[in-house]
């Protein structure tokens, strides 16, 4: 196996989000690594989900509850007695928050926080069920939107002010800020676990069904045989494949497991030749899934805001992880038309998804 999956064998492994699109796939990836999972959740965001799809509620331990309910999630976390958490669970999308700024942040701020109060429990040998000798890691995913968007041409560093635009992207910032706090705070003992946060672009994969995101727009219009809608042709964006992304917080999570002094913030994004605009991601989409797909500008007036221009500067990934891309835009757009097709032509998902993580990890 692998060596990365080599070390999830039989770890403990607590992971909030599960029944969400990235969450589904990093699931799959620990259970095919032999890691003991428990996912707490709120029930799939879509319908349909790939986490239904594939059957994944019956591999790992899932637990259906809410971040903002930290008593529950505390109780979970201490049962599951981890060795290490990876948060993921989040109201996602941008032009929901612009709808529902103040659950956005009750989501992605208050339950970081009890996220983070979980793990404090899981530390503290007064408590029963007192984890600590084997609670080592904690990854908070953040997004490439928690940078002060300068529109420049340059990637961002993880040194770089953090100050998201809208509401999604703010109520991450404020996650980050938590998560410094909680380190600084409660976790710099040399026995406490390491707690990092990681900072990825927009993934693509299959199995998507969110509303407001690029590549199930475009799924969703050619089933039905329409043209498919972009609102915003030329904004680019760092588009990757979600296992580049869970790679990374899986080597992430492993490297301060073994060395706390790794600890920090991480962005893992595409090299620059995969950043493309939404219409150029539209035009690959197009040339994959053959000649009965194609887009149009509909730029609307009056849209809320969204950032042009965003690239993620990984070169902190690559030095201090080893961590780099390895699947590009043109492979990450091919391994989604695969997947669509063998799902359409009747293969269950989660043999077309395990195979795709068994190529991606080999
Ligand atoms: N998809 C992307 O392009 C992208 C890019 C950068 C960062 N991220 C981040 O990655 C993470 C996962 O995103 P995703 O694309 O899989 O989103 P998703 O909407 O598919 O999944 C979100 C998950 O969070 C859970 N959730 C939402 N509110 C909750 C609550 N109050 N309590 C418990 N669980 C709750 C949902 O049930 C689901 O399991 C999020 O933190 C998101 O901000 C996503």
């Amino acid at each position: 196996m692998n060596e990365l999956l080599s070390f999830y064998k039989n770890k403990k492994v607590f992971l909030t989000g599960h029944t969400g699109f990235k969450g589904t796939w990093l699931s799959r990836i620990l259970i095919l690594a032999g890691a003991e999972v428990t996912g707490y959740s709120l029930e799939p965001p879509t319908k349909p989900s790939l986490f239904e799809q594939t059957g994944t509620a019956g591999q790992m331990n899932s637990i259906i509850g809410d971040i903002c309910d930290g008593e529950k999630l505390k109780a979970a976390m201490l049962a599951a007695k981890p060795d290490i958490v990876l948060h993921l669970a989040a109201q996602p999308i941008v032009r929901t928050s612009y709808k529902d700024p103040v659950g956005t942040y009750e989501t992605n701020v208050m339950g970081t926080v009890n996220v983070l109060e979980a793990v404090r429990a899981c530390c503290d040998l007064s408590l029963p069920g007192s984890t600590r000798q084997s609670l080592k890691s904690f990854v908070n995913v953040t997004t490439d939107k928690v940078y002060l968007n300068k529109e420049w041409a340059w990637g961002y560093r993880e040194n770089e002010e953090l100050c998201g635009f809208d509401p999604y992207s703010n109520s991450k910032s404020c996650s980050e800020l938590v998560t410094h706090s909680y380190r600084n705070s409660f976790f710099a003992g040399a026995d406490a676990p390491a707690i990092s946060t990681a900072r990825s672009g927009n993934v693509i994969g299959g199995g998507d069904y969110a509303t407001d995101r690029i590549i199930p727009d475009c799924i969703r219009a050619v089933e039905s045989g329409s043209a498919i809608v972009l609102r915003n042709p030329n904004s680019t964006r760092p588009y990757q494949h979600v296992l580049e992304c869970l790679r990374g917080y899986l080597m992430l999570a492993k490297a301060q497991y073994e060395d706390k002094t790794l600890a920090g913030a991480y962005n893992f994004g595409p090299d620059d030749e995969s950043c493309v605009t939404t219409g150029g991601l539209a035009d690959l989409f197009c040339e994959n899934w053959g000649s009965c797909a194609s887009w149009k500008n509909v730029s609307e007036t009056n849209a809320p805001h969204e950032a042009n221009f965003l690239k993620l500067d990984c070169s902190k990934s690559k030095s201090v992880l080893g961590w780099h891309p390895k699947w590009g835009i043109r492979d990450a757009m091919q391994k989604i038309g695969e997947w669509e097709k063998a799902v359409q032509g009747g293969t269950s998902a989660a043999e077309i998804t395990d195979k795709q993580i068994k190529e991606y990890f080999v």
